[in-house]
């Protein structure tokens, strides 16, 4: 598949998949978007590949946010299909993955950058990122799920304040309000996220699709995250990793998941 603004490198098991706009700090314009979905699309179709991890190109940016350019000039009609579909294809579609997505924070991660990140399943930041939702400084509000998963992730007290003030917030104090995992070096940032994705490449990723969609339930309007636990739960019983994982444990041995 041809992609003009993404890069793909496949390491065994393992996918990375870079945004290559860097002149323009990786901002997301319309093509990107579109190629991000049919890229994540294709690997979570991919069986070989157990995880993909996301990040920016260059040093200084993530993603700079969604490309003003394309949208400065649009109407109400066009700002809300901008925002809903956007949301439909690339940050819901992320967020609902089978696969595991890490995201690699390498730099600024503003606005629809932040919000990509945070659809993400978890995230870690280099030392240099800096993050925030600078929408409203634009006379506009987050679109792509930040209203929302900001909330989820750091509380609303401090959701409200980094969206109200549009300020930007460094990657240590990203990792105290609990918007990413770790903070490392740049030059460490995609081996220690390699280094997660190979322990979680261990486990059943069946398993692991199935705790996606349970973890996710809780955070989706009038589903019972309870009840979906419940049902993935025993959906898990009929599979063959659950009979590999039981037997490998009482057979005292590592488990072989195909
Ligand atoms: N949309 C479109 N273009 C963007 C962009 C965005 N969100 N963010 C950066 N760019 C472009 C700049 O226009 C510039 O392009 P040019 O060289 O053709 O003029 C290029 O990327 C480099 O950005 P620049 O602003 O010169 O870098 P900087 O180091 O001075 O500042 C930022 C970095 C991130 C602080 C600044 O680019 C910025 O504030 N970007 C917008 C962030 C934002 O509001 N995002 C939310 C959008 S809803």
């Amino acid at each position: 598949m041809d992609f003009e603004n993404i890069l793909i490198k496949e390491k065994g098991n393992l996918a990375i998949l870079t945004i290559n706009r860097p002149s323009k700090l990786n901002a997301l314009n319309k093509n990107t978007i579109e190629e991000l979905h049919r890229a994540f699309k294709m690997l979570n179709e991919n069986k070989t590949i157990k995880v993909i991890i996301i990040t920016g190109s260059g040093e200084k940016a993530f993603v700079a946010g969604a490309d003003i350019s394309e949208f400065a000039n649009f109407n109400v009609e066009e700002g809300t299909e901008l925002a809903r579909k956007g949301q439909e294809i690339l940050f819901d579609f992320v967020q609902n993955l089978g696969t595991p997505v890490i995201a690699a924070v390498n730099g600024f991660a503003l606005g629809g950058g932040l919000e990509l990140a945070m659809a993400a399943h978890f995230r870690v930041a280099s030392s240099n990122a800096k993050m925030g939702l600078p929408e409203v400084s634009l006379g506009v509000i987050p679109g792509y799920g930040g209203t929302q998963r900001l909330p989820q992730l750091v509380g609303k007290g401090k959701a409200m304040e980094m969206i109200m003030t549009a300020g930007m917030i460094s990657a240590e104090e990203a990792k105290d309000w609990g918007l990413v995992n770790y903070v490392v070096e740049q030059e460490e940032l995609l081996p220690l996220c390699e280094k997660l994705a190979i322990k979680i490449m261990r486990n059943s990723s069946v398993a692991i699709g199935a705790a996606i969609k349970a973890v996710n339930a809780n955070y989706t309007n009038c589903v019972n995250g309870f009840s979906v636990e419940i049902e993935q739960f025993g959906v898990s019983f009929g599979t063959i990793d659950f009979e590999e994982g039981t037997t490998a444990f009482l057979e005292k041995r590592k488990p072989n998941f195909e």
